[in-house]
């Protein structure tokens, strides 16, 4: 098997944050041990992921405590270990040690990550988590919408870094809506100017995914045709974060090859018995 992502990587290109969660669902479905989140990260480094993402919800519903214990024994990739603010999560962070951290808001009734922390509201709370997090080492950023009031908070709360929700760009882009679309790139980039000017490191993700996502799109907004082409352009963008749509495009790319595989195997199954 033979990569070639990570030879196009160049310095002014975001970094690409894989998100490895939706692998852990699959395996979760069937509830063994196949397919292996720590093994796709592996693959994921391989192929050139930066940085592996994963987030350890309050419900364990994709990644577990053991992966997370087995992602530092086995990624040579800075970990970024996304959590809500608890006692629980910060203490697991502690002990985990990864490179950076995400703080996310969590309720256990979203399927996913649906809004932004809200840190303006939790200043004293999130600041403190900060504080223990910079204690060992951790790069924080902090998930929050593009509003100007909870960016002055993340600078206010100590966090270095700020990844922007495109949740809301990415859903205006799938329903082709040009002008939401358009709104939303504009609250970006007023929202990254200002993260910059706070002197935050600005990230970005949720819900990005390329234009040939294998459903049918309305061809919006040439040349920047997909919802991570139109995130990536933006300059002040230094990491992407991606996972759902990622791992789906995964699906469709690989499956031509796995069909091929599992043929073979009865074959030459066949073969062995004939022999
Ligand atoms: N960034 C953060 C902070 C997230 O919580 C998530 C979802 O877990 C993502 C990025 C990736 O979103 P998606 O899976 O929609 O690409």
């Amino acid at each position: 098997m033979t990569f070639s992502a990570s030879h196009l990587t160049t310095h002014d290109a975001p970094l690409l944050g894989v998100n490895i969660d939706h692998v852990a669902t699959v395996r979760n479905a069937r509830g063994g041990r196949f397919p292996d989140p720590v093994a796709a990260a592996q693959w994921a480094v391989e192929g050139g992921a930066d940085i592996i993402t994963f987030h350890l919800r309050e419900d364990r519903r994709h990644i577990r405590d053991e992966d997370v214990v087995r992602l530092k024994a086995s990624i040579g990739a800075p970990l970024n270990f996304e959590a809500a603010v608890t006692e629980e999560m910060l203490g697991i962070i502690e002990r985990t040690r990864p490179e950076h951290v995400c703080l996310v808001p969590e309720r256990r009734q979203e399927v996913t990550t649906e809004g932004g922390l809200d840190v303006l509201g939790q200043l004293p709370r999130v600041t403190d988590a900060c504080v223990r997090l910079a204690a060992i080492g951790a790069r924080v950023s902090l998930f929050i919408g593009a509003d100007p009031a909870q960016i002055e908070a993340v600078a206010q709360a100590g966090a270095p870094c700020v990844e922007l929700h495109t949740g809301a760009l990415a859903n205006a882009w799938w329903a082709g809506d040009r002008l939401a679309m358009q709104a939303e790139l504009q609250r970006l980039q007023a929202g990254l100017k200002l993260a910059r000017s706070l002197g935050l490191r600005t990230h970005a993700g949720h819900g990005l995914a390329l234009s040939e996502s294998w459903v049918a799109i309305p061809d919006v907004m040439q040349p920047a045709s997909s919802s991570t082409a139109l995130v990536a352009a933006l300059p002040d963008i230094t990491e992407l974060h991606i996972g759902h749509a990622l791992i789906g495009q995964a699906v469709f790319v690989g499956l031509k090859q796995a069909i091929a595989d599992f043929k073979a195997e009865a074959v030459r199954a066949r073969q062995a018995v004939a022999a």
